[in-house]
């Protein structure tokens, strides 16, 4: 594996459907470390399967896809790999209802061996980062759509992940409200040098990013620099 890439994907294929559907049809990727790309392409071409064989939520059926150093096809502690690498950021963000916003985001640290009082004090500290310590022992319903995605991205990053992994994290949101949150993952890849692959189907959010990446039916078609790659 190229050191500097951390993710290597070479003719990946995954089948749905007794593989009538080909959700991933031969993809090739490479991300480098650090790098903040977009991935975009119609509905249905294969974005979320992607993301979920880059964030061990799926595994493929052919090809190779190495991740953080890991061969994904072959390792068999994937739920370690995910709760050490990745942050995840969903379009619907996924919070548990009936817990409080700093006990959501304080979920990813179950998994490590971290003590109640530290898994409290990341979470408040991570909360106020994205500008919500006033709302932190309130219930999610209580709080705005924008309000929850922050809340998303504090879970997504509790691990200090080296990967964040987003799905169109502005989907459900009002434009500016959508921007917030953009700016809030772009400060943050800026920031912590944390390598950011977002899905999303909007060109002015894919220009955020360094690279935009086409999807279409299962494959990436090209590959272009935006104006804001150095
Ligand atoms: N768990 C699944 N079971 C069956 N079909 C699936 C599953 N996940 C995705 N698909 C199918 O695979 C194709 C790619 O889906 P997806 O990766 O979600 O595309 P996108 O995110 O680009 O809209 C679609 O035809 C979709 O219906
Ligand atoms: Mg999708």
């Amino acid at each position: 594996m190229n050191n500097e890439n951390i993710i290597e994907i070479k003719d990946l294929k995954k089948g749905y459907d007794n593989g009538k559907i080909k959700a991933l049809n031969g993809m090739n990727l490479n991300v480098k470390k650090g790098e903040f790309i977009s991935i975009m392409g119609p509905s249905g071409s294969g974005k979320s399967s992607l993301l979920n064989m880059i964030g061990g939520l799926d595994v493929a059926d052919e090809g190779t896809i190495n991740v953080a150093g890991i061969d994904m096809m072959k390792t068999k502690n994937l739920n370690k790999f995910r709760s050490k690498e990745i942050g995840f950021v969903f379009q619907m963000h996924n919070l548990i209802p009936n817990l409080t916003v700093v006990e959501n985001v304080e979920i990813p640290m179950y998994e490590t061996n971290t003590s109640s009082k530290d898994m409290r004090k990341k979470a408040l500290a991570l909360l106020k980062s994205v500008g919500l310590e006033d709302k932190v022992d309130q219930k999610p319903t209580k709080l705005s759509g924008g309000q929850r995605q922050r809340v998303a991205i504090a879970r997504a990053l509790v691990n200090n992940p080296s990967i964040i992994l987003a799905d169109e994290p502005t989907g459900s949101l009002d434009s500016k409200t959508g921007e917030v949150i953009l700016n809030l993952l772009k400060d943050l890849h800026a920031k912590e040098n944390v390598t950011l692959v977002m899905v999303t189907h909007e060109p002015y959010v894919g220009n955020m990013a360094e690279r935009i990446v086409t999807v279409l039916d299962g494959k990436c078609l090209s590959d272009k620099k935006t104006s804001e790659s150095t």
